[in-house]
């Protein structure tokens, strides 16, 4: 059952005219420009006043300023396995328990990574246990890699996240921001030479690092997908996941659902490399230039990797794929809706929301934005439902 939804015939909303908004920010600055005017003496607000205070703002400093060394934190935990390890002991081991677990850290680092895992108990990825054991929390829970298991994990997208390639495009940042040449679209391709898309097929090594990553991500929401969406799949017959990866939602949702037919369309250089599938057909296409058609039109984890500019192309060409098989024809994507959270949701929003900037011409995009561009693709309503954390659900109709 879905917790709430909100669902919006798009012709029945009012979007604020230019005009409104400029009248409201004109009235806004004028009761600013009143109110400095009444206040000159007042000091400067948040500065500092006691050296308490400058000592808590300097600590502050120093914990934005070393937070990728959480990220690194993380990576080599994941790359040596101990949440696995941790796993395998029952869910709590303690440092004597990870050294025979894991004989691939040498004696002399043992010390080293016990501050590592106090750094990581700290925030909150491992919790401290009964004499000192590391025990797994619901996020360290994510990263652990267990054939057996039937739980989906995340650490190959950490890895990703964390990776030289992730943290070399974001290296160039500031200097993006002060340049205004074709040359340096994204922080990425100033670092690389090319577009995210293209490099994943470049660098082998990236390519094989980001397919993996989205494996995982997609692993993990389909699995929530089909036990708690179901209502979404009824009465389809065929659904298309446009760049649907190595198809591994497509896959999920015919397992789930063997009445729906899917297909998965991406980039020859994805499609033509993935092995016979009897459950999913493979088709390698541009959606820049054609979406084949079905039932559904499903975007997962697609649209914030394009400006809109090629958003309204993309959905265009989605709503002719599905149009003609109304009335169940719909488009279904999955991404971020800005602001539909608690604030730690929405701080993973905007930190994704950075990521894009730096890797794609995308973004995360707030309801306001989302309806813009159903609008201007022609769209005639759409249904949203923030069932997937970070990210929602949005059904979208011709
Ligand atoms: C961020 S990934 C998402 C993959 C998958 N939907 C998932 O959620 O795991 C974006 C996908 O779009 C594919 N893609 C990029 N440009 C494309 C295009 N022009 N036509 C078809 N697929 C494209 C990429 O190869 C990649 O697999």
């Amino acid at each position: 059952m879905m917790p709430w939804v909100l669902q919006i015939p798009l012709l029945d909303l009012i979007i604020a005219t230019p005009a409104h908004s400029q009248s409201h920010t004109a009235s806004r600055a004028a009761q600013i420009k009143h109110s400095t005017v009444q206040n000159r003496s007042v000091a400067p607000i948040m500065a500092p006043t006691s050296s308490s205070e400058l000592l808590q703002a300097q600590a502050e400093l120093w914990c934005h300023a070393f937070a990728y060394l959480k990220s690194m934190a993380l990576q080599s935990v994941i790359r040596l396995g101990i949440p696995t390890a941790i796993h395998r002991c029952g869910g709590a081991a303690s440092l004597s328990d990870l050294q025979v677990a894991l004989p691939v850290v040498p004696a002399s680092k043992w010390q080293s990574l016990s501050r590592l895992m106090k750094l990581l108990v700290l925030s909150g990825i491992f919790r401290e246990g009964e004499a000192g054991a590391y025990c797994l929390t619901p996020v360290s829970r994510l990263l652990v890699e267990d054939d057996q298991d039937q739980m989906a994990c995340l650490s190959q997208f950490a890895v990703l996240a964390t990776s030289p390639f992730h943290f070399g495009a974001s290296q160039r940042l500031p200097e993006w921001l002060k340049n205004d040449d074709a040359s340096s679209e994204t922080p990425f391709k100033m670092a690389y030479g090319a577009g995210f898309f293209g490099y994943t097929s470049r660098d082998l090594e990236f390519g094989k690092l980001f397919n993996e990553a989205m494996s995982a991500d997609s692993r993990f929401a389909a699995e929530i997908l089909v036990s708690e969406c179901g209502e979404v799949f009824a009465g389809l017959t065929s659904l298309v996941d446009v760049g649907g990866g190595d198809g591994t939602t497509a896959k999920a949702i015919a397992k789930a659902f063997p009445h729906v037919r899917c297909s998965v369309l991406e980039l020859p250089q994805v499609a033509d490399t993935m092995p016979e599938d009897s459950t999913v057909e493979f088709v390698a296409g541009d959606m820049m230039e054609f979406v084949p058609p079905a039932d559904a039109v499903l975007l997962k984890f697609v649209l914030h990797n394009w400006n809109d500019e090629d958003c309204v192309g993309i959905l265009k060409r989605s709503k002719e794929a599905v149009s003609t098989r109304e009335p169940k024809g719909k488009v279904i994507i999955i991404d971020t809706v800005a602001g539909l959270a608690s604030k730690q949701t929405f701080e993973a929003q905007l930190l994704m929301d950075t990521c894009m900037m730096i890797l794609t011409k995308g973004e995360e995009r707030d309801e306001e934005k989302w309806h813009r561009l159903f609008l201007n693709a022609g769209f005639s309503g759409y249904k949203i439902s923030p069932i997937l954390g970070c990210r929602s659900l949005i059904e979208l109709y011709p």
